[in-house]
């Protein structure tokens, strides 16, 4: 039998529902878009980033994390290969911004080497069976000493649990291989993927769904993404993790 192949066509058909639909499977994404701004963030303040900082979101979507950044004054790029999300993302850029959005692929960027200080990957790496030339290709345009940032999920059987069977379950409308574990990336591979690209690793943080409040059981029962679903920062990386590196 041959193996189950992502389904990254998906994002194609979202449309509006990016930002509009809160019942919908991507609300789940929108929700955790929040607190990866937060630890974004945070990033930056840490090393301190200057506010005219260059920002590459490699695979932004719709722009969920990008157009938050864009509000702060920072030059932002993205680029995604689906061009319907791409102009959702541009439609929802924040008027007087400085962003700019492209649909292309991330494993051929259309900009020099060494042009960015951050390079983000969120939500991303475990969509493509080769992370680790897709980290090559980011490292290419990371200026030496700038940032990598990245979200993934862990390869655990709890994370095969919540991020692809609760998911498939709580979301009527989650199409088939909308996540699958054997992509899902164990920390020790990516940081020797990390490594291979001349990215010295920094630090790893863990997120996961608020369980043990109303929105997450209304979610399961209603088979519905409640609007009141949240994440929160743990340091078990069991299940969805981000974390950043710098470039040597
Ligand atoms: C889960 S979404 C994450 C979107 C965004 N980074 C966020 O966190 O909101 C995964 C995205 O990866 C994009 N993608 C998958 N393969 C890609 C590729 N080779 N090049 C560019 N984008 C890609 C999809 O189109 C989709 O928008």
């Amino acid at each position: 039998m041959s193996e189950a192949v992502i389904n990254n066509a998906f994002y194609d058909d979202l449309d509006e529902r990016w930002y509009n639909d809160d019942g919908h499977i991507i609300a789940l994404l929108k929700a955790e878009s929040r607190l990866k701004t937060v630890y974004v963030r945070e990033i930056f303040a840490r090393v301190k980033l200057p506010s005219d900082a260059k920002i590459l979101d490699v695979a932004c979507g719709a722009g969920l994390i990008s157009n938050k950044l864009a509000t702060f004054g920072y030059e932002i790029h993205g680029i995604d290969q689906s061009v319907s999300s791409i102009e959702v993302a541009k439609r929802h850029a924040p008027s007087g911004s400085n962003v700019n959005y492209l649909a292309g692929d991330a494993f051929d960027l259309p900009y020099p080497d060494a042009s960015f200080d951050v390079v983000m990957l969120l939500d991303f790496l475990e969509h493509v069976e080769e992370p680790g030339k897709a980290i090559l290709e980011a490292s290419r345009v990371l200026k030496p000493g700038g940032t990598l940032v990245y979200y993934t999920f862990n390869r655990t059987f709890i994370a095969g649990l919540l991020a692809v069977r609760a998911v498939e379950f709580i979301a009527r409308d989650c199409p088939k291989n909308f996540h699958l574990l054997r992509m899902f990336i164990k920390p020790s591979e990516l940081k020797v993927m990390l490594k291979k690209s001349s990215i010295d690793h920094q630090e790893f943080r863990g997120i996961r769904p608020v369980i043990f409040h109303k929105p997450f059981f209304a979610s399961l029962l209603k088979r519905k993404v409640h609007k009141g679903f949240d994440f929160v920062f743990t340091s078990n990386l069991k299940l969805g993790y981000m974390g950043f590196g710098q470039k040597i």
